[in-house]
């Protein structure tokens, strides 16, 4: 029998279909295969307005025809002893309103004796050097976890296009890596963050930030920004989006120095703070192999921040363009 294009349910039928057996999604991709037009939006549940704008993304990309499908697995490889595996929020049924709003097809939530159906990995993926500073020096092995199961998800899900956000910009980066060293057949495409008014970049992990601890988690995005607008100042000829020199409308500046000085300033005023602001790092990186720029550094750099703010870790960037002089 030869594949149906993908539909979209019709009236009075659910607008998101839910699996949870590997076996049934799988009968389900084989009867509604949408040849070149596949998309997977991989997350942990918990899903916001940040999950939605990929979900979204990824209608735009396959068309009303195509089929996107949305995971939600918490990963146990990728939680280190003492991180927070227990009490990360597991929130299907609102997953599932948020999926179908944003315009999902299917939701894949398999439990983990699905997705480890022969128990623990013993081969995994390898990150390498990349997956080793900045996120992977206070969380040895998360991305090897989080490599392993995208791995094993691409392979159940199949897509054309994996749709993943730029706020964990590491992660994107050696997700990105191992689809073009390993040659997965697939796009691997980076959505922006959503922030709230305020600038806070949108986090599950935001629902643990008491009001003080909130307010003081805010000079992340703060000191993402003065670095950016301070390495603007600093080259007032490349001076915003609209310069012809940056693609995608990236903010052009011209001075690491500059930006590093006037984040790290705004990040040491914060510690301070009360509750305190407890920085991990503050990087300037090239997202291509994720390591510090240096100071003649031209084209792309991520402007990465991570802190503890409470009990609670959290992280930010921000894109940035860096012209020739
Ligand atoms: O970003 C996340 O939510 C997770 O790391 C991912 C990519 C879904 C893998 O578990």
């Amino acid at each position: 029998m030869s594949p149906k294009l993908w539909r979209k349910a019709g009236p009075g039928e659910p607008d998101v279909e839910l699996f949870t057996s590997r076996a049934d999604f799988d009968a389900a991709l084989a009867q509604f295969a949408a040849p070149g037009r596949v998309a997977v939006v991989m997350t942990m549940g918990a899903l916001h307005d940040g999950h939605a704008s990929l979900i979204r993304a990824a209608r735009a990309r396959v068309g009303a025809k195509g089929l996107v499908t949305v995971t939600v697995f918490v990963n146990p490889l990728q939680f280190g002893a003492g991180e927070d595996l227990e009490r990360y929020p597991r929130t299907l049924d609102a997953d599932l309103e948020v999926a179908a709003a944003a315009g999902a097809d299917i939701v894949f939530a398999p439990p983990v004796g699905e997705v480890y159906a022969s128990g623990e990995p013993s081969v995994r993926m390898a990150a390498g050097p990349m997956g080793e500073g900045y996120e992977g020096a206070s969380r040895p092995g998360h991305f090897d976890g989080v490599l392993t199961v995208v791995a094993k998800l691409l392979h159940l899900t199949r897509p054309d296009f994996a749709f993943f956000g730029e706020k964990d910009a590491q992660q994107l980066a050696v997700i990105r890596r191992m689809a073009l060293d390993l040659d997965f057949p697939v796009e691997i495409v980076g959505a922006p963050t959503v922030r709230e008014a305020d600038g806070l970049a949108l986090s599950s992990r935001n629902r643990y930030l008491s009001a003080p601890e909130r307010s003081t988690a805010l000079t992340l995005s703060r000191a993402l920004f003065a670095g950016r607008d301070a390495g603007r100042q600093a080259a007032p000829e490349h001076s915003g989006p609209e310069n012809p020199g940056s693609p995608g409308g990236l903010p052009l500046v011209a001075s690491p120095e500059a930006v590093r000085t006037a984040a790290r300033a705004a990040l040491d005023e914060a510690a301070a703070l009360e509750p305190p602001l407890a920085l991990d790092y503050l990087a300037l990186v090239d997202p291509s192999g994720f390591t510090e720029v240096a100071d003649d550094h031209t084209g792309e750099a991520v402007l990465a921040v991570a802190a503890k703010v409470g009990t609670t870790r959290l992280i930010d960037n921000v894109r940035l363009w860096f012209g020739a002089a």
